[in-house]
């Protein structure tokens, strides 16, 4: 299975139009250890051919142009057959209005976040006007059952719940669901090989833990360096716990935790452009490294 990286920040990307951050600022002035970074988003293949998207970011125009593999080659095609929602934020769910020329598309979710979409936020209802069938829903069933996704006949996927929150304009916002926030494990069906994403998780729960360890690449949580870093910062009045985000560092923090697991590859995604790791200079990118934790990149492959 092929794994790439469209989209490795979260929220606003690097740089954020309104955001004058060390890093969206050094970004700007051409400092070098400072990467451009679109919002969260991978896409997946089992042929190379064919790809699922897993989350439609308001950038996915920019994440298309910048990807070879995902141009048409018939008049009129698109090369992302399938996509799952892991949530139903704002920055993994904008971009399917931008891909209405390509409807319908097969789409999976929890009926949550099929709610979600189709009520406070109802992107799937307006798309039925579109090519006369917006969206077929396909439902996942968190903790449960096993699903297919026919075009990758090869790999079986499964979705835990996890604590995190609800969306901002949520009806749902600090009181969450079950179902509200998923992370994936996609398997490899002849290597038995794991991919756990998790790109928004805000407790780390015992039963989530042993998932992370037996994946071979984990896609976890990258948001926040430290719990008040949006308040000390003067950027927003809430805790990245508040938000649903566990931050890295700390005593209760993601390190801690990824430093018992000795299995899997350990990347970083959906990480907010105020973070200290961005900047490859800084003292908590070394200390991460230190860690063997790596930071996702827009374009970054993986295989497994
Ligand atoms: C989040 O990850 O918490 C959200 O994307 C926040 C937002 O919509 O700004
Ligand atoms: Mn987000
Ligand atoms: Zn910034």
């Amino acid at each position: 299975m092929k794994i790439e990286v469209l989209g490795s920040s979260a929220g606003g990307g690097l740089p954020q139009f309104n955001c004058n951050c060390n890093n969206c600022k050094g970004y700007r002035e051409g400092k070098k250890t400072i990467k451009r970074r679109t919002q969260s988003s991978i896409t997946l293949s089992e042929d190379g051919i064919n790809w699922v998207l897993f989350n439609a970011s308001p950038d996915i125009l920019e994440q298309i142009h910048n990807s070879p593999f995902l141009q048409p080659q018939s008049l009129r095609e698109s090369k992302i057959k399938a996509i799952v929602f892991i949530d139903a934020q704002i920055d993994h769910t904008t971009g399917l209005l931008s891909l209405r020329e390509g409807t319908p598309f097969d789409v999976y979710c929890t009926k949550e976040v099929n709610e979600e979409l189709n009520t406070s936020y109802p992107i799937f209802k307006m798309l039925k006007n579109w090519n006369g069938g917006g969206v077929k829903y396909n439902q996942i069933i968190p903790n449960k059952e096993k699903f297919n996704i026919p075009i990758m006949p090869n790999h079986e996927f499964y979705a835990l719940s996890l604590i995190s929150n609800a969306p901002p304009y949520s009806l749902y916002r600090d009181k969450p669901r079950n179902g509200d926030n998923i992370g994936i494990v996609i398997i490899n069906k002849k290597t038995k090989k794991r991919l756990f994403y998790i790109p928004g998780l805000g407790v780390l729960e015992k039963h989530i833990i042993e998932e992370m360890s037996k994946a071979d690449i984990l896609l976890i949580e990258g948001t926040l360096w430290t719990n008040d870093e949006m308040i000390k910062g003067k950027f927003s009045s809430k805790l990245g716990t508040d938000m649903g985000h566990v931050p890295l560092n700390g005593e209760n923090g993601l390190i801690k935790v990824l430093d018992t697991l000795s299995k899997p590859r350990k990347i970083l995604i959906h990480i907010n452009n105020t973070n200290p790791i961005l900047d490859e200079s800084t003292k908590e990118f070394k200390e991460l490294s230190s860690h063997g934790i790596e930071v996702s990149y827009d374009g970054m492959s993986l295989e497994i």
